[in-house]
């Protein structure tokens, strides 16, 4: 059976965008999923597809913008992070990072905005505490999420009157396969970290607040400010 209402994921596969899209699916909307590897959950529509790929945007966006008319919510969580002292970056890996938090989700939005007007949808926006606070060691990272938040926000002046609704959610240390590349996580301390779920939850009521009012920025943290570092860490995966 299909619901009239649908949700599009970024990064629907694993993490904060599985619980995201999982929560959706509880609340009734047709979920389909942007990410290279399919989704475990088979509720879940999978459209294989690498968000760096920017020349494939189009033929295969547009398509999916006429089947997707009721496109009610759209979500950007895919992402990754690059941590280390600058100079020793990985100068490709480095862009891609920019690519993918900032540039994907800027032309993904506009591709589908008008869909999205038409129905008084919701955007989210997977943005970082980095955004804010200046993160030593995540300067690109955290540049690429400054240029998030600040579009998310610009976006909802330039989209509200047209009932639109758009939140940009500023989140910390969350414990998802996000670190298993770099040289550092999550600390073990269950105070030090959030869990995907409860910003699925978070969002879910945002979601269901009254026609009047929207919540646009939201900042989650743990209680504890700690990370842990992996043995034998290094930069060497930057
Ligand atoms: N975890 C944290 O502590 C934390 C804190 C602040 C903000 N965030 C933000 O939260 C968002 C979600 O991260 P997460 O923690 O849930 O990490 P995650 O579990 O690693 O999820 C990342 C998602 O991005 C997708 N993705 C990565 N590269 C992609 C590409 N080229 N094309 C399409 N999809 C791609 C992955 O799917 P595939 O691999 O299947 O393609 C995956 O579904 C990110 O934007 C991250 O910056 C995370």
């Amino acid at each position: 059976m299909s619901s009239s209402l649908i949700s599009l994921v970024t990064g629907g596969s694993s993490g904060i965008g599985l619980e995201i899209a999982n929560m959706f699916l509880e609340e009734n909307l047709e979920v389909y999923s942007i990410s290279r590897t399919k989704p475990l959950n088979h509720k879940i529509k999978h459209i294989e597809f690498d968000l760096l790929n920017f020349q494939q945007y189009h033929p295969t966006f547009q398509k999916l913008k006429k089947k997707l008319k009721d496109l009610k919510v759209l979500v950007h969580s895919a992402g990754k992070g690059i941590f280390g002292l600058h100079e020793e970056l990985n100068f490709q890996k480095t862009k891609e990072v920019l690519d993918l938090n900032l540039m994907a989700p800027i032309l993904l939005t506009q591709i589908f905005l008008r869909n999205l007007k038409q129905n008084k949808g919701f955007i989210v926006f997977v943005s970082s505490i980095t955004a804010t606070k200046p993160s030593p060691l995540a300067s690109a990272y955290a540049a690429s999420k400054a240029g998030l938040s600040q579009f998310a926000k610009s976006l909802w002046e330039e989209t509200r009157k047209a009932e639109l609704k758009i939140v940009n959610l500023e989140i910390d240390m969350t414990q998802t396969p996000f670190y298993k590349d770099t040289w550092f996580t999550t600390d073990t301390h269950p105070n030090s970290y959030i869990k995907p779920k409860q910003i699925a939850e978070i969002l879910r009521n945002i979601y269901l607040q009254k026609e009047n009012l929207n919540i646009t920025n939201i900042i989650i943290q743990p209680q504890f400010h700690r990370i842990q570092k992996k043995k034998g860490g290094t930069n060497e995966n930057n």
